[in-house]
């Protein structure tokens, strides 16, 4: 691809896989958890990263509807860590004027948690800045699911047709329905799959993988995945000439 058609505007979406917690820790012959625990801190670094390029949603996989299948241990550990993480950051994301979302199947948590999200969620709605969207207990096949459940129940009442089961209706439904489709997907941790992350949603997203993992990706490791994505020419299924002459 030639310099002059690279795509230069900057991912107004960013999304990604948060992985290779255990194996920092591993390496360090600590506890798995440990790894979680340093991860928190590299959220926190990329986010004010995505705040200074001007990024318009972050969203973040934290918790896969797979990951249940983690040793229990592991799993009430991760529950308390995102607990505990949402208490300490909350009011620092409100005075930043970050709103918080969270995505995904939140009822198979604990209702005290779900209070602490419901409570974050809205204290700060009314903020106009980054929009970050965490993934927790998220599968991309169930958001699908239960979009197409939705109208398929309007269409069980008479309210539509089947043949209202559009693309269109499909994305309405889905839990980022609000939000602009990812721009730019980055996995760390060097595994190179999407595991169930956004699937609809990232139908024509650029992909960046890196072995660095979670808690060592920092601001300058963004800005190579942004670079990267700036030199990408996004074609949508067009050619380059068409694209060049905007046709
Ligand atoms: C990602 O790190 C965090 C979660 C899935 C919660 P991992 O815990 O998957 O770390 P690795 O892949 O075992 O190193
Ligand atoms: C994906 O990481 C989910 C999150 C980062 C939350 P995993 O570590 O669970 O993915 P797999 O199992 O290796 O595909
Ligand atoms: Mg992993």
């Amino acid at each position: 691809m030639s310099e002059e058609s690279a795509d230069l505007t900057p991912p107004q979406h960013i999304a990604i896989i948060m992985d290779g917690n255990g194996r920092w820790a591993k390496k360090r012959l600590q506890p798995r958890f440990m790894g979680h625990r340093a991860g928190v801190k590299s959220v926190e670094t990329i986010v004010k990263r995505c705040i200074e390029r001007n990024v318009a949603v972050l969203s973040l996989f934290a918790f896969s509807s797979e990951n249940w299948r983690r040793p229990s241990k592991e799993v009430t550990l991760l529950m308390e860590l995102f607990a505990l993480s949402l208490k300490q950051q909350v009011k620092q994301l409100h005075k930043n004027n970050i709103r918080l979302q969270i995505i995904g199947d939140v009822s198979k948590f604990s209702a005290s948690l779900q209070k602490q999200i419901t409570q974050a969620e809205q204290l700060t709605i009314v903020n106009t800045g980054l929009i970050v969207n965490i993934a927790a207990n998220y599968g991309g096949r169930w958001d699908i699911t239960q979009s197409v459940q939705q109208l398929a129940e309007k269409v069980k009442t008479g309210e539509i047709l089947p043949e209202d089961i559009t693309e269109e209706a499909i994305s309405a439904g889905l839990t980022t329905s609000k939000i602009p489709e990812p721009d730019l997907f980055i996995r760390t941790g060097g595994e190179q799959r999407v595991s169930n992350f956004l699937l609809w949603q990232m139908a024509y997203t650029e992909f960046f993988f890196t072995d660095t993992l979670w808690p060592d990706f920092n601001g300058t490791e963004l800005d190579k995945a942004i670079s990267s994505f700036c030199q990408r020419e996004r074609r949508f299924g067009k050619t380059s000439e068409q694209l060049r002459d905007n046709k």
